[in-house]
Parts: structure tokens; sequence; C-alpha cells
């Protein structure tokens, strides 16, 4: 199974880039960069190979990963989320080190709610084998209802996660100022879907309902921009890679004001306010 979705798959083309010297691998097809980490059975070529759906019933979630791993870049993926009652399903985007012990892993969770709830999006950073930074928005749309891009940006600079362009969070290289950020370990792209009644939805009040099963989701147009590991040595350190250059190293004024918009309207939990965990704030919230 694993092999004939393989084969059959071209998302995207490979393409080496040159410009100047920045050389950077783009990713090719789904066989040349990803591979099925769980459950083959439950991933499945849809609309003519050009997506992959992902199934979540009783017997299994399912999920899959690169086969390389990439040390700064530029990763995006098309994800349409699982429709309907989604309420105790989580699916995930997330880049991850892969390490035990010093685990670098930046977040996308997408956590399902009972029809006509909203989606919650919850993002984590993990640095240096520390995580515990959770923020949660909700979408201000139906991520179920089409296709959407979800991004994550990591650079010298900054880590960005954007949905449809829209900042949605901002880590910054506060090193400086004795902040962990994750920069020598190169990370591998994760996608999973899988059930998590226990937490996800209100805090685990909302159980699945195994009745709407099978849960499907969707992700097609795989971007990936980065330093492909094992690589160039001098990849990492080029500030002349794309997503090095001067406009991903702040966000612009419109970024700046969808971002702030986000905060206002969108945003339900922040780590950083979060009084009963932090009763003093961890020091990348004052920055
Ligand atoms: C689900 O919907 C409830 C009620 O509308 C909302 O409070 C919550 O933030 C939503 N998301 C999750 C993951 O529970």
């Amino acid at each position: 199974m694993n092999m004939v979705i393989i084969r059959n798959v071209a998302l995207v083309s490979l393409i080496l880039l040159f410009h100047g010297l920045e050389i950077y691998a783009r990713p090719a097809t789904f066989q040349q960069d990803f591979k099925v980490t769980w459950a083959d059975s439950h991933l499945k070529l849809v609309e003519g190979g050009r997506a992959i759906q992902l199934i979540l019933d009783k017997n299994s979630g399912c999920g899959f990963a690169s086969k390389y791993k990439y040390i700064y870049g530029r990763i995006s993926m098309k994800i349409k989320l699982v429709a309907g009652d989604s309420a105790g399903t989580v699916t995930a985007f997330y880049m991850n080190s892969d390490t035990d012990t010093i685990r670098d892993e930046l977040d996308f969770e997408f956590l399902g709610n009972r029809t006509g709830h909203p989606y919650t999006v919850q993002t984590n950073i993990f640095a240096h084998g520390k995580g515990n930074r959770e923020q949660r928005v909700n979408l201000w749309f139906d991520p179920s209802a089409d296709y959407h891009t979800y991004s994550i940006l990591w650079n010298h600079k900054q880590i960005v996660f954007s949905v449809d362009e829209v900042p949605i969070r901002v880590y910054k290289n506060n090193e400086a100022k004795g902040i962990p950020y994750p920069k020598s370990q190169p990370m591998g792209v994760f996608s999973t879907l899988w059930e998590a009644d226990d937490w996800a939805t209100r805090g685990g009040l909302e159980k699945i309902d195994w009745r709407k099963a099978p849960f499907f989701a969707y992700y097609k147009d795989f971007d990936i921009e980065g330093c492909v590991v094992p690589g160039p040595t001098t990849c990492a350190s080029n500030l002349i890679n794309r997503w090095e250059r001067p406009p991903y190293q702040t966000l612009n004024p419109t970024q700046a004001q969808r971002y702030q918009w986000v905060r206002s309207n969108h945003l339900i939990y922040d780590y950083c306010t979060d009084k009963s965990r932090y009763p003093v704030p961890p020091l990348e919230c004052h920055v």
C-alpha cells in the first residue's frame, strides 16, 4: 500500500534552485520527500493523485513525515480539516527534531469541535527540550469547507506561524537575552490525524462521536524551502537564502496589522497570561 501511494503521487516537481550562492532543494514528489509513518491503510491518494487523505477510525489514526530534515526554511501545506462533528479529533502539522532529550519542535495542532462550533488552532514551540508554550486561536473561517494554507517560517531572526498568510504567532530570536531558540538541530516535517478526546475539545469535556467515523483530513501542495540535511553544510548560515532575507526578518506593516487583529479578535489562550500555570510569566513573554 505504501509503495502504491508512493509511486502514483506527484504533488510537486523537483526543482533545484540556484540563486547566486543560494542552493536549496524544493520538495519533489510525495514519494521522494515523504514516507508513511503510521498506518498505511489509513492514508489514501485522492483528487487524481494530487492530494492525500488521512483517515481516523476506531482502529487507527495515521501519519506521514518527510524523509529529510531541514535546518531553517519555510514550509507550507494546504489542509482541509475534518468536517462536521470533529470533536475529539486532532490534526497536526509540525516540525520536530526527533531527538529525545533536547527536542526542538514547532507545532500546529487543529483541535476539532462539535458541528457549528469553531475549530481551534493550538501552536507550541519547543526549544532545547522545553515546550509548554501553548497559544490557541479560533479560526475565522470554516477550515473543513475548503483547503487553506498553513505555514511555518523558521530563520535566524524569528519563527512565524501563518494561516493563509496571516501571521497568528511570532517567536523572536532573543537568545542574546537568554531565551532559548531552536537553531542548531535540523527538523523533519510531520503530519498526523488522531483521537485525543481526553483533552482536545473543551478540555476533554466533548468526546469523539465514533458513530460519525471515519473522519477525514486532506493535504496537498506541500512546499518546503529549506536547507536539507544532509546537504551543503554552509546552507544553514547562508543569509542569502530566501527565507533569511529582510522581508522575512520582521513582519511588514500589513502583516503586523493582521497579527494584531488575530491577537485582539481570535486569541483564546496564551500561556504568557496563564497565571495559574505561570505565576511569573516566562522571560520570552516580556520581550
Ligand atoms: C469549541 O467550541 C467551544 C464553544 O463554542 C469553544 O469554547 C471552544 O474554544 C472550541 N474549541 C475547542 C477545541 O474546544
